[in-house]
């Protein structure tokens, strides 16, 4: 095993770390024919690694986004995720207005803004297309560069940028394979070595330089 291996067996030192909470808000702009996000933010929830979860299209029908309850709640936790369904190669459109809204100067950036300094930023998005389109080829884009804006929002507001997923033909997907991948959210959403994603990074690529050379 390698160095990088072995550093992940250490017991965790941060206590924030330990007891994560953990805060998911749901862009989908009518979670009752959702298929895809429905079903994960119910799996999310079943865990009970969630601490909460909410639809915010049905918390803001008419799109009048309440800024300080959303800047008290984002307060209150350590890690925000944001789930959405790809439209039009970018999220539907009140996650864009709510981060113009609740992502103010001096709350999230600026001299002062400092509040979601250290927090965790994590992205789940069910795409439509295939991956073949989102290769860098056929389209010449992939899916971390739509989701490029949010990335740097994580860089202004201080946040960790967490390694994005994801799953591709989210319309053709069966109601096995959504599950599958509901699974997997299940699994790394409180994984706190993701928080460093380099960290991360370089521990994943460790493990997979291990198993290829030890075959
Ligand atoms: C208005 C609209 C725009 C969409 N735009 C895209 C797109 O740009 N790229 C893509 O791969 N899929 C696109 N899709 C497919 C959605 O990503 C897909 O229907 C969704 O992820 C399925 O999740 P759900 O079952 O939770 O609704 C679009 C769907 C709709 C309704």
């Amino acid at each position: 095993m390698s160095f990088l291996g072995a550093a992940s067996a250490l017991p965790l030192s941060n206590p924030i770390e330990r007891h994560m909470k953990i805060l998911n808000l749901v862009f989908h702009p009518d979670l009752s024919q959702s298929r895809v996000n429905q079903r994960w933010k119910q799996q999310l929830e079943d865990s009970g690694k969630v601490a909460l979860s909410r639809d915010m299209y049905a918390e803001y029908p008419d799109y009048q986004i309440d800024v300080e309850r959303e800047q008290q709640l984002l307060a209150q936790y350590d890690r925000i995720v944001l789930q959405f369904p790809l439209y039009w190669y970018a999220s539907p459109p009140l996650l864009k207005k709510w981060l113009d809204d609740v992502l103010t100067y001096q709350f999230a950036y600026g001299s002062q803004g400092d509040r979601l300094k250290g927090k965790d930023l994590q992205l789940i998005v069910s795409v439509g297309g295939r991956q073949k389109f989102y290769s860098g080829f056929d389209m010449f884009t992939t899916i971390p560069d739509l989701l490029r804006p949010f990335q740097l929002t994580a860089n202004l507001t201080q946040m960790n940028y967490l390694i994005p997923v994801w799953m591709f033909r989210a319309d053709a997907a069966s109601p096995e394979e959504i599950e599958e991948y509901g699974s997997r959210w299940v699994e790394m959403i409180d994984d706190p070595r993701r928080s460093d994603p380099r960290a991360f990074l370089n521990e994943s690529m460790a493990s997979d330089a291990d198993s290829y050379y030890d075959a």
